[in-house]
């Protein structure tokens, strides 16, 4: 086998592969997919013929049996570089990537990507096509459950986490690629409508999208891949200003870069081709190194630089990227390094299942609890009610591997585990979409006779992720009309509400005592929430993203700018103020808000100057006897700037433990250079003059503490 082993010569080796050998590293198959028999034609001979550098959706034996068959039967016996979606976890699942930026907890997300590539790395995968780093203001679109939700900062620290906990430092087998996607803006298509078109200005792209694809990007991902939608005009498959300019040029990317799935193809579909062939040009041209599964550089880019349509030199670059990534993950030293099949036993550990329930627990986010209902009381008589509540599978999201291992954990049985067999009784009461009067009157009966109801209601794993989106993100009508009967019965009701995006939840938020937003939260999910509901954990879990009083507020989030004509968020209607006629502008649940069972107040905001950082400090007292987890989030607004700039932006937050009936005091530095933003030439700045500095619990104006501050010329 040529060109293998240690200190691998990628100049050499390049020498001796034939155009279309270059060219065959380009291409990315699908291998008989995991969850059917579907997949590209003839993958063994393409691989045999080296005409695939990589093959997605494969694992254990049939990923072996293909590195085999590259590395043993391939001229060249290049190894492949075999790709999969571990998006929140692979044997041991974890809440899915929205709920787990509630939990604000980097180095709690780092270590769950850690888990989860180590137990991928086993089952021969080396690549993930996480972190997805799309913003996102728009829960209509489904995939918001796979992102960290609307703030570039938030977004940025937790992708650079991701990064990290794939790759680590990329000399164990249990360190895999990481891949930023979806590069760029997929997150604000239009309408919240899936695949649809995305348009901003490159100031906004700038400021408000690109930060966390840059912090994932500089922690040193190896790959990014690029979005199916179009910006400006141009598919990003082929969108040379995003793709050169931007992404190698500004960012400084220097790894491999692949499309989204079949995407050069779609260019056709969009317009900017007429025919295959141009589509594979633009592309390569463009700077894609790899494309995902429709085949176009494998049919058409060899021709196309034999009769001079493109230069080889194009190829070569790509390939030499392609290269340079299985160098990077030492395959060419041993290509079976992720295929370990004696360790897979280690997968789905004890000890990752313990990290996935804590990281579930900080997870799901504590949005009302009037009267103090919760913690549940010991002895009370529980009925839980609702479709989702012995569900599950139903709690491991979307993009999740089926756990071999391990049933995922319901609700029910985690209530059971925790108040005992006896207390806790289960009627489903409706389907999540169909309503059954039998299983309503099975609920009410049983609602009426016991202490307390916890609803569990929301959407099933397939309701949110790719090509999900909805056009009415409420509960479902049987799942209203449950919840409004079981209200007539004067129990107090616990809400959890199991889902992939936010829904808006208005009424529920009136009627209901409490509401703890659960999301899909994973292997130990109901262990997780029951931890929280009988006060076991104190919930600490803080929303990413808004969520809206209604749907016509969408998109709404707090990083907004403030108009000419500015309402306060719960002004009345005024008719020359930017608001609606038949609705308050502020949202139903801010960014950054979550409740817990202790009661924090902050006091004595201050600030200390010095020429390159602003130390902040507060007060935060714990009035209550329980411990708590605070976290703590600083926002600034640049009052006049040479463009209009948000009315807050998070620049830094803290997580601090406040003991029972103590207080702390908190510093948090802010770096002036951290200030700034990219002004209308797209160069980045920090303008002097008066800012505002604000702490507080989440971004809801009312609660924040603030303070002036002053950003001098020579800063
Ligand atoms: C399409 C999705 O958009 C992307 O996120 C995913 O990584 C690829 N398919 C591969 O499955």
């Amino acid at each position: 086998m040529s060109g293998a082993g240690a200190g691998i010569d990628i100049d050499s080796l390049m020498r001796e592969m034939t155009l279309e050998e270059k060219v065959g590293q380009m291409s990315q198959l699908v291998g008989p997919k995991l969850t059917g028999p579907e997949g590209s034609a003839d993958v063994e001979r393409k691989i045999r013929e080296g005409k695939a550098g990589s093959i997605l959706n494969v694992r254990g034996e049939a990923a072996r049996r293909l590195q085999e068959i590259a590395v043993e039967e391939s001229r060249l016996g290049i190894p492949l570089v075999i790709g999969l979606d571990v998006i929140h976890g692979y044997e041991t699942c974890f809440p899915i990537p929205l709920a787990m930026s509630c939990s604000w907890a980097p180095d709690e997300i780092e270590n769950a990507c850690r888990i989860s590539g180590a137990e991928a790395s086993r089952d021969g995968i080396a690549w993930t096509f996480t972190p997805m780093c799309d913003i996102s203001r728009d829960p209509r679109w489904g995939r918001v459950a796979e992102g960290a939700g609307e703030d570039p900062y938030l977004g940025a620290r937790i992708s650079e986490a991701q990064v990290r906990g794939f790759q680590g430092s990329l000399d164990k087998p249990t360190d895999i690629a990481a891949c930023v996607k979806h590069f760029a803006l997929y997150g604000a298509v239009q309408a919240g409508r899936e695949y649809y078109t995305t348009d901003m200005s490159r100031v906004q792209m700038m400021n408000e999208y690109l930060p966390p694809y840059r912090a994932a990007v500089d922690a040193g991902a190896l790959t990014v891949m690029t979005s199916f939608n179009e910006f400006e005009g141009l598919p990003m498959t082929v969108h040379p200003y995003m793709l050169d300019t931007l992404l190698r040029g500004r960012m400084g990317f220097e790894g491999m870069l692949v499309t989204d799935y079949t995407a050069i193809k779609e260019t056709v579909q969009h317009g900017t081709s007429p025919n295959l062939d141009d589509a594979a040009l633009k592309a390569a041209r463009a700077g894609v190194d790899m494309e995902m599964v429709s085949e176009c550089f494998s049919t058409y880019l060899a021709a196309a630089v034999r009769d001079g349509r493109i230069d080889e030199a194009v190829v070569d670059r790509s390939c030499r990227r392609v290269l340079e990534l299985k160098r990077r993950l030492g395959l060419f030293d041993n290509p079976y390094k992720y295929n370990r099949p004696e360790e897979i036993a280690l997968n789905g550990s004890p000890e990752s299942l313990a990290a996935s329930r804590r990281l579930a627990a900080k997870s799901a986010v504590l949005l009302k609890n009037e009267g103090g209902i919760l913690p549940v009381a010991q002895g009370l008589k529980i009925a839980v009610i609702g479709p989702l509540a012995d569900q599950g599978n139903e709690m491991l999201g979307t993009w999740s591997i089926r756990p071999r291992t391990h049933a995922p954990v319901s609700l029910l049985q985690g209530l059971k585990e925790r108040f005992g067999e006896q207390r806790v009784r289960f009627e489903r009461g409706c389907g999540i979409l169909e309503s059954s009067d039998q299983l309503r009157k099975a609920a009410l009966s049983l609602a009426k006779k016991s202490d307390v109801i916890v609803a569990a209601m929301g959407e099933s794993a397939k309701m949110s992720g790719e090509g999900t989106s909805l056009a009415d993100v409420r509960l479902s009508a049987p799942q209203r009309e449950l919840l409004a009967e079981l209200k007539s019965l004067g129990k107090p009701i616990v809400l959890v509400v199991m889902a992939g995006r936010p829904l808006v939840l208005e009424w529920e938020s009136e009627n209901v005592d409490a509401i703890l937003y659960a999301w899909h939260l994973g292997s130990e999910a109901g262990r997780a929430i029951a931890d929280l509901l009988s006060g076991d954990e104190n919930p600490s879990g803080r929303l990413s993203m808004t969520f809206p009083r209604s749907v016509g507020q969408i998109p709404i989030y707090y990083n907004h700018k403030n108009s000419g004509r500015p309402a306060e968020d719960y002004a009345p209607y005024h008719n020359r103020r930017s608001q609606y006629m038949d609705i308050i502008n502020a949202p139903l649940y801010y960014f950054g808000y979550g409740l817990s069972y202790s009661r924090i107040s902050y006091s004595d905001l201050r600030i200390e100057t010095g020429p390159s950082r602003i130390t902040v400090s507060v007060t935060l007292r714990n009035d209550s006897g329980r411990d708590a987890m605070e976290t703590v989030q600083l926002y600034i607004r640049d009052k006049a700037a040479s463009i209009t700039r948000p009315v807050a932006e998070l620049k830094a937050f803290r997580q601090v433990e406040v003991a029972a009936g103590s207080a702390v005091r908190v510093d948090i530095p802010l770096e002036i250079k951290d200030m700034g933003f990219f002004g209308s030439d797209l160069s980045y700045r920090v303008e002097p003059g008066e800012f505002e500095i604000m702490v507080g619990p989440s971004a809801d104006p009312r609660t924040l503490l603030k303070i002036a501050c002053r950003v001098a010329e020579d800063s």
